[in-house]
């Protein structure tokens, strides 16, 4: 029913022109022309193009009526708004179309593969797996005749409660999938993430291959999206707790299909980055994609991506993380200052400000005990969102992640990205906090802090950054 296409879309052009009109609404992170989203889906790399697809609600700003909206783009900074490509089939007693991946099966054929959620008047009891055949350009999306693809009684009597969000991954010539949810079981469950193998070309019929990892919080809710991908010479499994993402890094034995796990911390530590999907592109490169969530409501829009991250596995074996560089191509005019020694105090940049901004900074602690960046700083300096550095760990805006300072070069590394509502801080190369905040519109300046001591500035550079939409 191409009806259904025209029909929301027709909703998200009429919320547009609210959405556009909302100053807090970020201009250089990805999101869809209006309305709700949530997750970023089926990431993937295909004839030199980006796509991302993603959990859309044409007919809100809240959640509901899943359907997977798309964007493609050249070079990961640019978007291009496509048809929607998947959304409830209503009369196969379909409510939502959840969330999962984009796979290309042995004979070069485009597979989408999503959590199906039932209407609760319909026949169907509870998720299960559907898959959606594409064309060569991945723009028009058919519903598989054999759906469910997967369904529940393959656990051969196990009950998985919240069994979603497929990802499909490939080992040599072998294509797995894993999904999250949990198992009842003693002590309230146990969160989960399972592992299937497909067994034919045509990625039509899997089988089930166990428990890849089981969380250690007994208490959890369940695992949401989790991605399985090979960063270096390692596996990461990365999954959504119901709080902020976590990163396992490890070793994956695909003949006993087990996951021994070496390091483990998180994604990001905000609660507003969540749902995270992966994808390898032609460079090789793992590039993540994560939903930037906890704006405010009502604004004819709600949720953006966060920005590609590329992901890398550091010699010390944790995740590396940094912003893709094809975001430098977003850079307008730049200031940037010499080597500046900070006594205990604030340097609030001259003439420098504004709420679309990368910034630079390195700064060596002398004897200061807490020092960082204030961005979206008032002229009086009584606020400001604070990035703030003290005793191994890192504050943004209320959220800490922990970060020990490298004993040799004491340096604390910020890369900061301020587009309107949301901050994204990447640190050291390796710890993330996003953040969706609300300054007052005029409070846009930049300082570097530095208390009870002081701080050498090695570097700072602050670029505007020019509006993608
Ligand atoms: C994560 C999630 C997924 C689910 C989707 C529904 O944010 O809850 O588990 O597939 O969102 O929109």
């Amino acid at each position: 029913m191409r009806f259904e296409i025209a029909k929301a879309m027709d909703s998200v052009r009429a919320a547009a022109g609210r959405a556009e009109a909302d100053p807090t609404r970020p201009v250089y992170h990805f999101r869809p022309p209006a309305q709700w989203m949530n997750d970023p889906n089926g990431t993937i790399f295909h004839n030199g193009w980006y796509h991302v697809f993603y959990q859309h609600n044409p007919y809100g700003d809240a959640w509901g009526h899943m359907h997977w909206g798309h964007a493609r783009s050249r070079d990961l900074v640019h978007w291009e708004h496509m048809p929607m490509a998947l959304w409830p089939s209503r009369e196969e007693g379909e409510a939502h179309c959840f969330s999962g991946c984009t796979a290309i099966d042995g004979g070069g054929r485009p597979v989408i593969f999503y959590t199906s959620i039932p209407t609760a008047e319909g026949p169907r009891q509870g998720a299960e797996q559907w898959a959606a055949v594409g064309d060569d350009e991945l723009v028009v999306w058919e519903k598989h005749a054999g759906n469910p693809i997967l369904s529940g009684e393959m656990h051969g009597g196990m009950e998985v409660l919240e069994w979603r969000d497929p990802f499909v991954f490939r080992e040599g010539s072998r294509t797995f999938m894993v999904l999250g949810g949990k198992l009842e079981e003693r002590d309230g469950g146990e969160a989960v993430v399972l592992v299937y193998e497909a067994e034919d070309e045509g990625l039509e019929r899997w089988r089930y291959g166990g428990v890849l990892f089981r969380h250690a919080d007994k208490g959890l809710r369940s695992i949401e999206c989790p991605n399985f991908a090979k960063v270096g010479d390692r596996y990461v499994l990365m999954f959504s707790p119901y709080g902020p993402v976590e990163w396992y890094a490890g070793e994956f034995d695909a003949d006993a299909v087990s996951f021994r796990v070496e390091e483990r911390g998180r994604v990001d530590a905000s609660g507003n980055y969540y749902a995270t999907n992966v994808l390898y592109d032609g460079e090789g490169r793992c590039v993540l994609f994560g939903w930037v969530k906890g704006f405010e409501g009502g604004r004819g829009w709600n949720g953006c991506a966060g920005l590609p991250r590329v992901l890398s596995l550091r010699r010390d074996g944790r995740l590396g993380q940094e912003p893709a560089p094809e975001v430098e191509k977003l850079r307008g005019g730049s200031v940037r200052f010499p080597e500046t020694e900070l006594g205990n105090g604030e340097w609030v940049m001259d003439g420098v400000g504004g709420d679309t901004l990368e910034i630079a900074v390195e700064i060596e602690p002398q004897d200061a005990r807490a020092f960082g960046l204030r961005v979206r700083r008032s002229a009086d300096g009584a606020r400001g969102v604070a990035i703030r550095w003290e005793a191994g760990s890192l504050d943004v805006a209320g959220v800490k992640a922990p970060l020990e300072l490298d004993e040799q070069d004491k340096t604390l590394r910020l890369h900061v990205f301020v587009d309107k509502s949301v901050v994204e801080v990447f640190a050291n190369g390796r710890e993330c906090v996003t953040r969706v905040v609300y300054p007052e519109p005029q409070d846009l300046g930049v300082e570097v802090f530095a208390e009870d001591g002081g701080v050498v500035v090695k570097s700072v550079e602050v670029w505007e950054v020019v509006p993608i939409w």
